[in-house]
């Protein structure tokens, strides 16, 4: 399974793919915010980051834009920007269009705000790159059920579409583990989420212990 960083700060996106290998980046409106950076002043830095890389980075068109026709045409912009750019378009019925035109154009798409399986399966018809349940957004208003994700995964995976399903609004390491064991291709998740998955408190358990025991090593040596 492939994690990719859900975030625009540029230092954190430097060290998780210096540091941890990270495989992709995710950006939202309120990712980019938090940064402190204009949308232009975030591609501009993160392109020259990735470029060369197979890293993607999926940047989200406008969400006030309405008619896919306007989709189509941002959507196009931003994919002139960087190869590693993978344009997010929601998952209406407009975004489902422009997806079509876009994907048969070559440009790589990833639906994002999937909240069902019909809204995943007509991602996948029409050629999407990456798919994106929210699965922390579910959780927090309190809808949260693994079979969301699940039957997503399943009903893709049933029909052997191309399209990788990219597990976001990834919160813990649980859900994380969850993603894994049902098989989803990808997950996104914040910097904080992933530097404390990495830990865990029996690990911590076991090193205290071993420690006292390699103390009475020491002592036995002398
Ligand atoms: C990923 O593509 C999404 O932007 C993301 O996971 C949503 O996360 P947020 O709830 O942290 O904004």
């Amino acid at each position: 399974m492939l994690f990719f960083l859900d975030s625009a700060n540029i230092k954190e996106i430097i060290y998780a793919i210096e540091k941890w290998k990270i495989n992709g980046i995710t950006t939202n409106p309120r990712h980019i915010a938090a940064a402190g950076l204009s949308m232009e002043k975030f591609m501009n830095e993160v392109k020259e980051i990735v470029k060369g890389t197979d890293i993607t980075v999926s940047v989200e068109v406008n969400p006030y834009l309405q008619t896919s026709e306007e989709m189509i045409s941002e959507a196009e912009k931003l994919a002139s920007i960087s190869e590693n750019f993978v344009i997010k378009i929601p998952a209406t019925e407009e975004g489902f269009i422009a997806l079509k035109s876009l994907s048969e154009k070559g440009i790589k798409v990833n639906v994002t705000l999937v909240f069902s399986v019909v809204q995943a399966l007509q991602a996948a018809r029409l050629g999407a790159f990456y798919i994106s349940p929210f699965i922390g957004w579910r959780e927090e208003r309190g809808e949260f059920n693994i079979d969301f994700i699940r039957n997503i995964v399943t009903a893709v995976k049933n029909y052997g579409y191309d399209s990788k399903i990219l597990i976001a609004a990834v919160r813990n390491a649980k859900h994380i583990g969850e993603a894994a064991l049902i098989g989803a291709d990808i997950v996104t998740a914040g910097f904080q989420v992933y530097k404390k998955a990495f830990d865990n408190p029996f690990t911590n358990m076991g090193l205290d212990i071993f420690k006292k025991f390699w103390d009475q090593l020491k002592e036995k040596r002398r």
